[in-house]
C-alpha cells in the first residue's frame, strides 16, 4: 500500500523556521520519504508519516506518552525508537535526526536503529504456541522483538501462515487487495526469525501435568511455557442444505477463496446473518457486482452492539448500495439454488455466505482440565488457572481493568495485544493486560471505530451527525461513558480510548 503521491509540506532536509512549526505536528518530506514532525514536551521528533498497517496518516492522529497513535485502527509508535508498541502495527517506522542550526529545524537522515532487546536471562528455553492466527503469530513476534533466543514452535490446523485475517471480508474479498498483501510476513520471515512455524498441524490435547502438547498425528512436544490462541470457529447453520459446496463460511484465507471462487460466476448471493463479518460480505459482493440479499432474524442489523440509530444507518448505507435486507426472517432450507425462509418466501442464489455468529475453540483448555467461564478464565497476566500455559485472543476471558467485568470478545486488535502481553508474561516481564478493546469495522468507504466494552447501556449520546458519516456515539451507564462509537471522528475516538485508560491508571 505505498503512497504514490508527491511528498508532502515542506522539505525538511531544507529546514523550517519555527514560525512555520507552532502546532504539536508538521508534515513535511525529506527526498520522495513523507516525516512528521512532532513537538512532545520539550522535544522534538521527526518519525516516518504514515503507520506500518495500513498506511494511516499519522499526522491526523494524537500524541501522548511519548508515543503517536494512528488514527485509523489505534496503533502507537514510539517517537523516540519508531517501535510499533501497540498493534495492529508491528513493524516499527523510522525515526530521524533533528538537528536545530541557525535557530531552524533540519532533517536529513534516518537515526540508527535502535539496539536489539535482551529477555530476561532466565527466560523458559521452550515456548509452544497453539495457534497461528492474531495472537499468535504477535506473541511469536513480540517473542523474538523482546531478544528471546530459545524455541518458538507455532502450531496450526490451518494450511496458510498467518493471515491478516480482517481483510478477508473486506478488501480481498472485494477484489481491491492482492492476496500478496494477506500474509502478516512473508514465508522468509518465520526460518529467518527461527519460529519453527508447523502448518496443517492439528494439537489434538495438552498434558498439563508433563507439560507436553499432543498432536493429531500422535507426536508430542514438549514445552516450558504454553500460549493458547485458538480462536473461534463460525457457528454453522443447522438447516437441511447447508453442507452444499455454494454455502460458505468465511474464517480462513481458504474460504475466502472459496468465495472469491464461487463469486466469479454468481449473480445472486444471500447472507445469512447480519453479523458484522455478514454484512462486510456483503458490501465485498456488491463490490463485485452481484445481488445481495441479507436474511437475519433481528429488526435492525448491530443494533445489539451499535445501538438502534446505528443499526438504522448501516442498514440504509448497506441498501444504498443496492443490498435487499429479509429482517425478521431466517432460512430454514437450501435446496440448491433455491433457499426457502422461515416466512414462507424463496430466494434463488448460487453462492450463500453464512455469517452468523463464531464460537471459542475451547476443546483443548477444557480437556487440560483448566478454568474455564465461557471461555477460558485469565488472571491480569494472561495466566490461566495451570501455571505456565497462558491464553489470548478470541478464547480468553480477562478482568477488564475498564469495565471492572471479566470480559471476552472478538477482536483483532485486543488478540493481538493479548499476544504481545502473553509474549512478554511468559518471558518473565509480567505485564499487566489492561489495553482498552478496540475494534473497527469497515462498509463501502465507511469505517466504524469502537473503543471500550458496552455489553449494556442505559443512555447513548449522540454527538454530530450519523447520516452524514461524522459523528461520535458514547455508551454509557449510570452517567459512565463504557464505549464509544464513531465514523470519521478518528480524534474524538483516540481521546476517548486515552481517557478510558487514564481513568484506569
Ligand atoms: C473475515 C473476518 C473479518 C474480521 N474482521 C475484523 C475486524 O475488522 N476487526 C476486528 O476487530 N476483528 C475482526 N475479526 C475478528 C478477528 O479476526 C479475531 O478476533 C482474531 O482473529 C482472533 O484472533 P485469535 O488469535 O484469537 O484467533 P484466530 O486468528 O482465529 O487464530 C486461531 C488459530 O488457531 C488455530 N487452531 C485452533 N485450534 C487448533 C488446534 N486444535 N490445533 C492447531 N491449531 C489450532 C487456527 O487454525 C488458527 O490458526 C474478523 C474475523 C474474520 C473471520
Ligand atoms: S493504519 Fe494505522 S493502525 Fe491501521
Amino acid at each position: 500500500m505505498a503512497d504514490q503521491q508527491a511528498p508532502s509540506g515542506p522539505d525538511l532536509s531544507k529546514g523550517v523556521a519555527p514560525s512555520e512549526f507552532t502546532g504539536q505536528m508538521l508534515l513535511g518530506h525529506v527526498g520522495d520519504q513523507d516525516v512528521l514532525l512532532v513537538r512532545a514536551g520539550a522535544d522534538i521528533f521527526a518519525i516516518d508519516a504514515h503507520c506500518s498497517h495500513y498506511h494511516g496518516p499519522l499526522a491526523d492522529g494524537v500524541v501522548a506518552d511519548g508515543g503517536i497513535r494512528c488514527p485509523w485502527h489505534h496503533a502507537c509508535f514510539d517517537l523516540r525508537t519508531g517501535e510499533a508498541t501497540r498493534a495492529p502495527a508491528l513493524s516499527p517506522l523510522s525515526v530521524w535526526k533533528v538537528e536545530q542550526e541557525g535557530g531552524r529545524i533540519f532533517v536529513r537522515q534516518k537515526k540508527d536503529e535502535p539496539a536489539a532487546k535482551k529477555a530476561p536471562a532466565d527466560a523458559p528455553r521452550r515456548i509452544v504456541i497453539v495457534g497461528g492466527g492474531a495472537a499468535g503469530f504477535a506473541a511469536a513476534e513480540m517473542l523474538r522483538r523482546d531478544g528471546y533466543g530459545g524455541e518458538i514452535t507455532m502450531l496450526s490446523d490451518d494450511q496458510a501462515p498467518p493471515v491478516d485475517r480482517p481483510n478477508l471480508s473486506k478488501d480481498y474479498l472485494a477484489g481491491s487487495a492482492p492476496e500478496e498483501w494477506v500474509p502478516l510476513r512473508s514465508d522468509d520471515y518465520y526460518p529467518e526469525s527461527k519460529i519453527d512455524l508447523r502448518l496443517s498441524t492439528g494439537v489434538a490435547s495438552i498434558d498439563a501435568k508433563a507439560n507436553q502438547v499432543l498432536l493429531a498425528d500422535g507426536k508430542s512436544l514438549p514445552y516450558d511455557r504454553l500460549l493458547l490462541a485458538t480462536g473461534a470457529e463460525p457457528v454453522k447453520l443447522p438447516i437441511p442444505g447447508a453442507d452444499q459446496p455454494h454455502v460458505h463460511t468465511l474464517r480462513s484465507l481458504a474460504d475466502s477463496r472459496a468465495i472469491i471462487a464461487n463469486a466469479k460466476n454468481a449473480k445472486r448471493a444471500i447472507v445469512i446473518g447480519a453479523s458484522f463479518i455478514g454484512l462486510e460480505a456483503a458490501a465485498s459482493l456488491r463490490a463485485r457486482d452481484i445481488e445481495v440479499h441479507v436474511v437475519a432474524p433481528e429488526q435492525r442489523p448491530m443494533e445489539r452492539i451499535l445501538g438502534p440509530d446505528m443499526g438504522d444507518f448501516v442498514r440504509a448505507l448497506h441498501e444504498e448500495h443496492g443490498v435487499i435486507f429479509h429482517l425478521g426472517d431466517t432460512v430454514a432450507a437450501i435446496d440448491g439454488r433455491k433457499a426457502t425462509l422461515k416466512s414462507g418466501g424463496t430466494l434463488e442464489a448460487d453462492l450463500v455466505v453464512v455469517g452468523v455468529g463464531v464460537r471459542p475453540r475451547l476443546i483443548l483448555a477444557e480437556q487440560a482440565g483448566l478454568k474455564m467461564d465461557r471461555g477460558v478464565s485469565v488472571n491480569q497476566y494472561l495466566e490461566t488457572s495451570v501455571s505456565g500455559i497462558f491464553a489470548a485472543g478470541d478464547i480468553a476471558r480477562w478482568p477488564d481493568a475498564h469495565s471492572g467485568d471479566s470480559i471476552r470478545v472478538e477482536h483483532w486488535v485486543v488478540a493481538e495485544r493479548q499476544g504481545q502481553a502473553a509474549a512478554r508474561n511468559m518471558i518473565g516481564l509480567r505485564e499487566v493486560f489492561d489495553a482498552v478493546p478496540f475494534f473497527w469495522s469497515q462498509h463501502y468507504d465507511v469505517p466504524i471505530n469502537y473503543v471500550g466494552h458496552a455489553e449494556k447501556w442505559d443512555e447513548i449520546a449522540i454527538d454530530g451527525d450519523i447520516r452524514g458519516r461524522d459523528c461520535v456515539l458514547r455508551y454509557k451507564a449510570k452517567g459512565r461513558v463504557l464505549a464509544v462509537a464513531s465514523i470519521y471522528r478518528d480524534v474524538d475516538s483516540l481521546k476517548a480510548e486515552l481517557a478510558m485508560e487514564k481513568a484506569m491508571a
